[in-house]
């Protein structure tokens, strides 16, 4: 494999200071140097450095339904005519919407279709990124979805998934009123968890009103902790009904939304240990104020920083822009964002990755910008000059 200098100023996300006239070599797929660029071994001196204004680690998007197809442009337009997400999906659009879409596609196309996603996600400084299903809802397309995501996942030119069956996403359209039938599809869910401990690294479930419950996730999630596979919530996105507790009951890795999340839930989740991840992107295009920021530092949660990329509540795939609204809607600091989306970000979703250190994978960035605060600014525009994922460029 090539070797890479690259030279610039280097912020690592460990405890060592930014180094202003730093240099990164990469060597077999690891970061063979890090230091000061007159420092550099002799033997890199022979290759031409890559230069860039600020070298960071690879950002890491620890919350994406990035596995989606089609478009739901009508709804958007019907949201900024006042109409509410819930009521937009209660007339079949939404999640639903989404659904039909799998339905019509095959593996392939998914596939395809999540490939050049990732690239375009790569290319804003994207190195690692979960990616759930949720827009099966029956068994068959929750694995078509599965197999997507894998199928993806080993294309070249893409950056590391981290796959998620997010199968409690949504109420199946067959199941709305009908207690049997939502019964059955929660079972089927726990036997789905069952089937997938190969192919799903974490379940995700959502729990909330108009979701699922508490009792219908925790059935699901003991399977999911029976097999070995980890627990993330999408939890209090429009109202608090328990699932903040339910994600301490259970360990949960991430609890991600929390609109809604009072003061009694984020105190379940900061003696629990489990991360908070935020999605401004997702609030913003709701209208929705932010989560409680002051009391979740209040509490020492670690806080996560992710784009929420979906057709409908965040209609992008670019983390940095969550970033921007991350210090502009929620009021984080950019030592608070940038650990967000690199350290605390991987530990959640438990990849060795999002800080640069020498034996370290090399996932690098660097920017066409002079330093850390300046990652959130360029609202909409990519400022990558290079991105490495394990070694290789992407
Ligand atoms: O994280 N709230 C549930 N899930 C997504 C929305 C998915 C969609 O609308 O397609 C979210 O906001
Ligand atoms: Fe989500």
């Amino acid at each position: 494999m090539d070797a890479h200098v690259l030279t610039g100023r280097v912020v690592t996300m460990t405890d060592d200071e930014a180094i202003d006239d730093g240099a990164v070599a990469i060597e077999r797929g690891a970061i063979a140097f890090l230091g000061r660029r007159s420092e550099l071994p002799e033997r890199f001196a022979p290759l031409p450095p890559r230069r860039a204004g600020l070298i960071t680690p690879g950002l890491c998007d620890a919350h994406t339904h990035a596995a989606w197809v089609g478009s739901r442009h009508g709804e958007y337009l019907q949201k900024l005519r006042g109409e509410g997400y819930e009521a937009i999906a209660a007339r079949g659009g939404g999640i639903v919407a989404s659904m039909r879409a799998i339905e019509q596609a095959t593996v392939d196309e998914i596939a395809e279709t999540l490939i050049a996603r990732l690239k375009r996600m790569a290319a804003l400084g994207v190195t690692t990124v979960e990616v759930k299903t949720g827009y099966g809802l029956r068994r068959a397309l929750e694995e078509k979805q599965l197999a997507a995501i894998a199928m993806a996942s080993r294309a070249s030119g893409v950056p590391r998934v981290v796959p998620t069956l997010l199968a409690l996403h949504a109420l199946p359209p067959e199941a709305r009123g009908d207690d049997r039938a939502r019964a059955e599809y929660v079972a089927s869910v726990g036997a789905l968890v069952r089937a997938s401990r190969d192919r799903a690294k974490f379940v995700d479930a959502y729990v909330d009103r108009n979701a699922f419950r508490v009792d219908e996730a925790r059935a699901v999630m003991n399977v999911a902790r029976e097999v070995g596979l980890g627990v993330r919530m999408h939890i209090g996105q429009f109202a608090d009904v328990g699932g903040a507790e339910l994600a301490a009951e259970l360990g949960a890795r991430s609890a991600d939304h929390l609109e809604y999340v009072g003061e009694a839930g984020l105190a379940a989740l900061a003696s629990a240990g489990v991360a908070a991840t935020l999605l401004p992107i997702a609030s913003f295009v709701l209208g929705q104020a932010a989560p409680d920021v002051p009391a979740l530092r209040r509490a020492g949660i670690r806080l996560v920083v992710a784009s929420d990329a979906n057709p409908g509540t965040a209609p992008s795939e670019s983390l940095p822009l969550a970033m921007a609204f991350a210090a502009r809607l929620y009021g984080l600091s950019t030592a608070e964002i940038l650990a967000g989306v690199t350290t605390e970000a991987a530990r959640s979703l438990e990849v060795e990755a999002g800080a640069l250190r020498e034996g370290a994978v090399a996932d690098v960035v660097g920017w066409d910008l002079p330093h850390e605060d300046a990652l959130l600014q360029p609202w909409g525009t990519g400022r990558t000059t290079f991105v490495f994922c394990g070694g290789h460029p992407l």
